[in-house]
């Protein structure tokens, strides 16, 4: 019996704008579980949005909220890195490197940072707000804590990938996991690599059914690594017109 799992990312209801539209085009509920694969809120205001998540919990069976960048801005990241799998809700959860089993499919999530090189370290230290905005026990966030998070996902996602009993799966991730089909307009951007990491091989070799990720706010159209079919739907910023392509009911299907 075929099922689907839902998924958006980067709402972004922080911004009046975004907040607007998502109320005039709400998350329609057509998934068993909804996943919202980063930036939905940063968690320093999200106690502003308890309408939202009221309606995410009212209208979905399970929601998997897995952080994406911007929701660490105005905070300390290590308060709330790592493993984490929070309840916000009876039935709406805060996941990262973490995973679950829902009818036999194995559900993987993770944020995924991805990796600075030391070449672009500069950069992007100096132009990328999550350097300014995030902090990082209290400190600078920086490209070397960066990179730490970067190889703490992919430990995370290669061994449960390695692991994993079960025939199906789906990664849900915030940062792009390859360059392959990268939106024209950031190809050769000094910033590319705090946006997408290039795991071409690691997907290729993986024979997972699904990879999710958000982050780029570009709808790129679905494209397949080997077996795999990578895809997203975000939503990006209202007021710069990135939302045409969104779509308030997304599903893959197994
Ligand atoms: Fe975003």
């Amino acid at each position: 019996m075929s099922f689907k799992i839902q998924y958006a990312s980067d709402l972004h209801i922080e911004f009046p704008e975004n907040g607007k539209f998502l109320k005039l085009h709400q998350l329609q509920p057509v998934g068993e579980v909804l996943v919202l694969a980063g930036d939905i809120v940063p968690f320093a205001v999200m106690n502003k949005h308890r309408d939202f998540f009221s309606y995410l919990s009212d209208h979905f069976e399970i929601t998997c909220w897995l952080p994406g960048n911007h929701e660490y801005y105005h905070s300390d990241i290590t308060e709330r890195s790592g493993s984490l799998n929070e309840k916000i809700r009876s039935n709406v959860f805060l996941v990262n490197n973490t995973s679950m089993v829902h009818r036999g499919m194995r559900l993987i999530f993770s944020t995924m940072w991805s990796k600075i090189s030391p070449a672009y370290q500069w950069q992007i230290e100096r132009n990328l707000n999550d350097f300014r905005l995030i902090r990082y026990n209290g400190y600078r966030f920086s490209a070397e804590a960066y990179n730490q998070l970067h190889e703490e996902s992919l430990t995370f996602i290669q061994r449960e990938l390695n692991n994993m009993k079960e025939e199906n799966a789906a990664v849900f991730t915030h940062h792009v996991p390859t360059f392959l089909n990268y939106p024209e307009q950031y190809k050769g951007d000094v910033l590319s690599e705090a946006f997408a990491v290039e795991l071409f091989d690691l997907i290729e070799s993986s024979g997972i059914d699904y990879w999710v990720h958000g982050h780029h706010h570009t709808n790129t159209p679905e494209f397949t690594i080997g077996s795999t079919r990578v895809v997203t739907n975000q939503l990006g910023y209202v007021q710069r017109d990135e939302h045409r392509q969104f779509e308030t009911d997304k599903c893959i299907e197994f």
